[in-house]
């Protein structure tokens, strides 16, 4: 066995893509979720757990572990191999090293991220780290807080990633691209970040790959300095501490969303772990779509002021596109998340949080604050402010109940928040699910999942096939005719093998076949189907004389025509002998 087979053979493929996907169990060996590779509501992405491949009979995305690893991360497959062997503690052999330009490019900028971070993180405690050490505490940040989120220390010189990166012969190009050092225009280089709080972000799978920076005196400017975008760090698919929170994010079945490095922060050290931030940027698709990998409810936590407020307006409208089930949080006096729970405490938190708006109340409440819901141009005003967010509801049931909540809150008529909602009901209806539309024979279907089921079985099954003419009748005939050229060449029947024989479209017709209503494959059932099989092809072999017979009459043979009436009384009667 290589190395590949023998990583997937000790790897759970359920247990990989739950990492990144929420899985419901969907038969004896199927597991399902949304699908990680686009953005659907329904799910229709699939893992088999025996055939250890991914589905997805929307986009078409699939295959084994590590091509999702590599999708999903971005990897080459060697790096995919190296991630999934040190996640599962599997000894790589020595030659897997980086192959690819690329990966070196990306390999060295993880090792770079890494030795950064221990270096910031030294840094706070040696003495060069007094001062960011006496604004954490000023701040309220514990000791174990700052060990749980890594925090740093970038010192004054601006050259101590320069040289240690230098003394590893890290090539300059590499450094530069790291986005941590920085060129001057005389060619010398110098550390990004200099006497800075340093906050490592990390990717889903707990990598170092960028960081924010925070000035530590008032007057220093920007307030955060930033990592550049980079091989590794694509600001639009990331969320801080998503790595660390998505445990408890799927467990409580509900995301917070906060906006800066120190509000998730504060909220965590508050005992709420399921937090993570946007960053100052403006929320995107993938970054909701990530999240909605581990629940689809989420409670927006923005900055009180203006600002804060505007963005998450414009947050909810994404959020509600993407199917997210939205709350917003209020906090009182003009706190923001991080100031609220150490000025507050936890308990207080956990309340706002418990008694989150749903969005449309939310919004109501601003829209009011607007119009005067007493005249009917002001209930008209507030209605047209809420519409957009409400047309994303693409459920109908939710959006009725949505009517009729938002008709007692603005204090209108019921049929008047219903009507208006209608109008644009209309013209919005979400696309159905693609699901390829393959016509396998249930007798077809359960030969296919009894080849792969077992070998000697499957062996069987393919010579007595290969004997009769059914297959050609099959819409599996080019999955069948792979796995006798495959038998006969001496290979393993898996799914694996079989699947690597076939076109696309047959790739797909095998895996609908496996994952389809996974028949139970018992010798009576494959006996039944041989049967079946036959069957059918006599009932076939009928017909075709009747044609024959029917075409001898039109032409006046009729010597011809009694013989064939013969022949079709004959197999009748064996048929029927038959049972
Ligand atoms: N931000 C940024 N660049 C800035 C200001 C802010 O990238 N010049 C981003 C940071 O990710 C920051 C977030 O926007 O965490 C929210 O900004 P702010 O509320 O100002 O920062 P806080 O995290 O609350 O930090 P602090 O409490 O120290 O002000
Ligand atoms: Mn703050």
């Amino acid at each position: 066995m290589d190395f590949v087979d023998q990583l997937k053979s000790q790897v759970r493929i359920e247990d990989v893509v739950g990492e990144y996907v929420k899985l419901r169990k969907s038969g004896p060996s199927r597991y399902m979720g949304l699908c990680p590779f686009h953005n659907e509501k329904t799910p229709s992405f699939t893992v088999h757990v025996v055939h250890q491949f991914y589905k997805c009979f929307s986009c078409g995305a699939g295959g084994d572990v590590v091509k999702f690893v590599m999708e999903k991360e971005g990897l080459s497959f060697w790096e995919a191999l190296k991630q999934l062997a040190e996640r599962y503690g599997i000894p790589l052999p020595k030659r897997s090293q980086y192959s690819d330009e690329d990966s070196r490019q990306r390999g060295s900028a993880f090792e770079m991220h890494e030795m950064a971070q221990e270096a910031f993180r030294a840094n706070l405690e040696s003495a060069a780290g007094e001062t960011a050490r006496a604004y954490l505490a000023r701040r309220g940040v514990t000791p174990e807080t700052i060990a749980q989120f890594g925090l740093g220390y970038a010192e004054r010189s601006g050259q101590a990633l320069v040289r240690m990166f230098g003394k590893r012969n890290f090539p300059s190009a590499q450094m530069e691209q790291s986005g941590l050092v920085g060129k001057r225009d005389d060619g010398s280089f110098y550390d990004r970040f200099r006497n800075r709080l340093m906050f490592p972000i990390h990717n889903e799978s707990g990598k170092v790959i960028g960081f924010g920076g925070r000035a530590l005196a008032a007057d220093d400017t920007p307030k955060y300095l930033n990592s550049p975008e980079t091989a590794i760090y694509k600001k639009s698919q990331v969320l801080y501490n998503l790595h660390r929170a998505k445990e408890t994010i799927r467990k409580q079945d509900r995301v917070i969303l906060v906006e800066g490095y120190m509000d998730a922060i504060g909220v965590t050290a508050a005992g709420v772990a399921n937090v993570v931030a946007s960053c100052g940027t403006s929320l995107t698709a993938p970054q909701v779509q990530a999240m909605k990998r581990h629940s689809a409810r989420i409670a927006v936590n923005f900055d009180p002021d203006a600002p804060g407020a505007n963005a998450a307006e414009r947050s909810i409208g994404l959020l509600l596109e993407e199917g997210m089930q939205v709350r917003i949080v209020e906090l009182d006096g003009g706190l923001d998340p991080d100031e609220y729970c150490r000025d507050r405490g936890a308990a207080a938190y956990q309340q706002r949080l418990d008694e989150a708006k749903g969005y449309f109340y939310w919004l109501a409440d601003r829209a009011r604050a607007k119009h005067d819901v007493r005249s009917s141009e002001g209930v008209v005003a507030v209605l047209n402010a809420l519409l957009p967010a409400v047309e994303k509801v693409t459920d109908p049931l939710q959006r009725s109940a949505i009517a009729n909540d938002l008709a007692s809150y603005i204090g209108v008529p019921q049929g008047m928040v219903l009507d208006s909602f209608r109008k644009t009901a209309a013209s919005r209806q979400e696309k159905p699910m693609e699901r390829p539309k393959i016509a396998l024979r249930h007798d077809e279907r359960l030969l296919l999942n009894a080849i792969l089921a077992d070998e000697d079985v499957g062996k069987e099954i393919v010579g007595q096939l290969q004997q009769s003419d059914a297959v050609a009748g099959f819409a599996s005939r080019r999955v069948f005719q792979a796995a006798l050229s495959l038998v006969s060449a001496g290979g393993r029947l898996s799914f694996e093998n079989l699947h690597a024989r076939l076109e696309e479209a047959d790739q797909n017709l095998l895996a609908e076949a496996v994952l389809e209503g996974e028949p139970e494959v018992t010798p009576g059932a494959v006996a039944a189907a041989m049967e079946s099989i036959r069957r059918s092809q006599e009932r076939g072999l009928r017909d075709q004389i009747k044609a024959r017979i029917r075409e001898a009459e039109r032409g006046g043979n009729w010597e011809e025509a009694l013989r064939l009436a013969a022949e079709l009384e004959g197999s009748d009667r064996a048929a029927r002998g038959r049972g």
